[in-house]
């Protein structure tokens, strides 16, 4: 099972010149979602996760699926204003400007054991800030897992922790 066959490419999305990889594809084949699914679920399962942390919003669809997979908790870090109740916030800058992320206060209990979710790892910025979240609120990051890294943009040099990606694309 190839799981980069079932990842669609989409040019000149969101912008003329840009590359999309697509998950959409992957979601709508079953046999290649659990595939998917069962690699990150094998690579992280050493690092012993007490819960995994997904990143809004795509980081969701791997990040629920996967912590059943492990029989962890999951939680969620979303961007501003859409979590209830008290929250911690991180902000982090882009090429232009800032954005921010939340978590909820109580979500993680000092020195649990935090792996990072989400569908794609590029300039490594969003996995960097939700690095720096959860060691705000006293968790631990022992790993990060992504379904799909762009190489070219080096995203693992902002990262301290092991990154596992399936499907790596240097264009
Ligand atoms: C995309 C992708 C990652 C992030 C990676 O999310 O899903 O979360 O960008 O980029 P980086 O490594 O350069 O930070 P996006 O912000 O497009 O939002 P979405 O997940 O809500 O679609
Ligand atoms: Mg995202």
């Amino acid at each position: 099972m190839n799981i980069k066959d079932h990842i669609r490419e989409v040019p000149d999305f969101p912008k003329p010149g840009i590359l999309f990889y697509d998950i959409s594809t992957l979601l709508m084949h079953p046999a290649a979602w659990r595939h998917t699914v069962e690699q990150l679920a094998e690579a992280m399962a050493p690092h012993k996760p007490d819960l995994l942390a997904g990143i809004e919003s795509r980081g969701f669809l791997v990040s629920a699926p996967l912590a059943l997979k492990l029989g962890c908790g999951f939680i969620m870090l979303r961007k501003k204003g859409k979590l209830p109740g008290a929250t911690v916030k991180h902000s982090y800058d882009l090429e232009y400007g800032t954005d921010t992320i939340e978590i909820q206060e109580g979500a993680v209990q000092p020195g649990q054991k935090v792996v990072l979710v989400d569908d794609l790892l590029a300039t490594g910025g969003t996995m960097a800030a939700a690095a720096h979240l959860i060691r705000k609120v006293g968790g631990v990051v022992p790993a990060a897992a992504c379904i799909i890294e762009l190489t070219f943009l080096n995203g693992r040099s902002k990262l301290d922790m092991p990154v596992t990606t399936l499907a790596q694309y240097d264009v």
